[in-house]
Order: structure tokens, then C-alpha cells, then sequence
């Protein structure tokens, strides 16, 4: 499906924490889960002046729905839009989660969960669970929503939600109690994904991660996001977002 540019006006913009918020737009084509849309305002405004990219969190009945967390000048603009206000929106980009019909964990860090809730949603996976980690409590959201898709194990950093470990440290434990996936699909800091990836290996379990790049254009014309991994260099917005966990690896 070829990506394309429109404009879409803001039909709902939620907070869910202090520092995040959902915002719901009409949306079409169909995404698949993994994919993910360069966002800009349509103000004549110069800055910021690049579009910004955004995971699918959810797509249901035409409206494309993003987690966001303000982390900048643009994401905080975003945050004070109002209903009716207009956004340019590029998309869907990108390629996707493969699906799987077997067993599936989706972990997840931070703003990472965000493409999880989508993938699992739409997965055919017979068995299929979330392993998700905050901070704090206080900085988590969504987590009902996310138990209404799948049996979902919290974890943070300081114990206030779950238990206190990183979710790759869960997701060792589960699989050592003989809890064990075929397939790991994580997001989140990179060193959350790489701790993931090695778990995965020491099980004996695929894993695939989706990596994260400053971004220009989104669609492989400004080599912006490309990135240097030890399986070799990559345009995320084109070749990606979506890897095998190997690429965090040397290519033998
Ligand atoms: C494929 C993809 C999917 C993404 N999905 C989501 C999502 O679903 N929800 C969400 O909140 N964010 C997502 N992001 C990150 C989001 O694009 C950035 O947070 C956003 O562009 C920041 O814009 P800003 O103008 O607010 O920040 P800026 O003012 O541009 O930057 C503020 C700070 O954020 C850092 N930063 C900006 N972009 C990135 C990035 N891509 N990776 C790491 N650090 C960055 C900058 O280095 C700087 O420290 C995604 C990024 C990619 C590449
Ligand atoms: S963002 Fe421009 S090439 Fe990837």
C-alpha cells in the first residue's frame, strides 16, 4: 500500500499522565500493527519544521489513535492542540510485526508499549501476553487497557508497580519457570530491547525488536535514521522499524 499525505483533523485529545496523551484522528488506509506515520502541523507554522514519526497505538473504524509522550518542542505543541484542530499526516510507513500462531510476548518499556497494543490486538497468536515496565506508577498508563487484550505482568523500576525489575528480568524469570514463548516482540529503550534480545538467545527464542531514529522524512529519502548496528547499517524508516533481534549482533 502506497503511503500517503492528508489531512486530518483531531477528534479526540486525551491526557493520560502528566507528561502523555492519546490523540485520535481519522485515518485511512488499514495500518498494520509495527507501522507507524510522520505527524506535522498544518499551521504554516517553521517549527518545528520536520515531521515527527509515531507508532500506531490503535486503529479501529477508520480513526488512527497515537501515544505520546512530550518529550520537545513538537510533542508539547501537540499536547495543547484542541479538538477540531488540523494535523498532516503521512502513512502508514514502514514494515510490520510478523504474525505468529503460536505462543507471543509483547515487552514493552516506557513509551515503548506503544505499536505493542495494536500488534497484540490484531495477532492470531494462541497464546499471547504482555510484559510491561514504568518507572514508576506513577509514570505508567494504560495498563487496564492493555490487560483487556492479553494477561498482562507489570514491572518497575522502583517496585511502586509489580514487581521492582526491568521487564527483560521478568520475561528471564517467566521463560527459567518454564514459561516459554516462541516468539519475543520488544520496544522500548535500546538497552531494554538489547538486554531482551540477549534473553531471548540464552532461551533459544526468537525475538524481534522495533528500533528507534531521529527521523527526516520517513519514507528513505534523507538517510536521516539511518543507524549502525553490529548486523550492519540500516534506514529505519525504510528497511525497518521492525528487525530481527540479531541485527543486535555481529553478522558471522
Ligand atoms: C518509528 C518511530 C516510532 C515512534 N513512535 C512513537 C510513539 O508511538 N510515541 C511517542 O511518544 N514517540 C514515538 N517516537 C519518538 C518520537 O518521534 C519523538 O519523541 C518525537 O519526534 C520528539 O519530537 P519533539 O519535537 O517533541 O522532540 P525534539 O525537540 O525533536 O527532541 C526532544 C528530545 O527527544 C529526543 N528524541 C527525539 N526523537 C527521538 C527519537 N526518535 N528517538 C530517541 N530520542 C528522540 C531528542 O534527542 C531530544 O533529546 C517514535 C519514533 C520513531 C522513529
Ligand atoms: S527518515 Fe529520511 S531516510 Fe529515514
Amino acid at each position: 500500500m502506497q503511503p500517503r499525505t492528508q489531512l486530518s483533523v483531531v477528534a479526540d485529545l486525551m491526557p493520560i499522565a502528566s507528561n502523555a496523551f492519546l490523540v485520535a484522528l481519522p485515518f485511512e488506509p488499514e495500518p498494520e500493527p509495527g507501522q507507524f506515520v510522520m505527524l506535522s502541523f498544518d499551521d504554516g507554522r517553521l517549527d518545528p519544521f520536520l515531521p515527527r514519526p509515531f507508532s500506531v497505538f490503535d486503529w479501529e473504524e477508520k480513526m488512527l489513535t497515537l501515544l505520546v509522550k512530550v518529550v520537545g518542542r513538537g510533542t508539547a505543541i501537540m499536547g495543547n492542540l484542541k479538538q477540531g484542530a488540523t494535523l498532516r499526516i503521512t502513512g502508514p510507513l514502514g514494515n510490520s510485526f510478523p504474525d505468529y500462531e503460536g505462543r507471543v510476548v509483547f515487552v514493552g518499556g516506557g513509551i515503548g508499549i506503544a505499536p505493542l497494543y495494536y500488534a497484540a490486538k490484531r495477532s492470531q497468536a494462541g497464546c499471547k501476553s504482555f510484559i510491561l515496565g514504568f518507572c514508576t506508577a506513577e509514570q505508567s498508563y494504560l495498563t487496564e487497557e492493555f490487560s483487556q487484550i492479553a494477561p498482562t505482568v507489570l514491572v518497575s523500576d522502583d517496585g511502586s508497580l509489580g514487581e521492582k525489575m526491568f521487564p527483560h528480568e521478568k520475561l528471564d524469570t517467566l521463560i527459567a519457570a518454564g514459561d516459554r514463548p516462541d516468539l519475543i516482540i520488544s520496544c522500548g529503550p535500546e538497552p531494554l530491547m538489547r538486554a531482551t534480545h540477549e534473553v531471548a538467545k540464552r532461551h533459544g527464542v526468537r525475538d524481534i525488536v522495533s528500533l528507534e531514529a531521529r527521523m527526516g522524512c520517513g519514507i528513505g529519502a534523507c538517510l536521516g535514521c539511518r543507524l549502525d548496528l553490529p548486523g550492519g547499517s540500516v534506514l529505519v524508516c525504510k528497511e525497518g522499524p521492525v528487525f530481527e533481534g540479531s541485527f543486535f549482533e555481529e553478522k558471522k
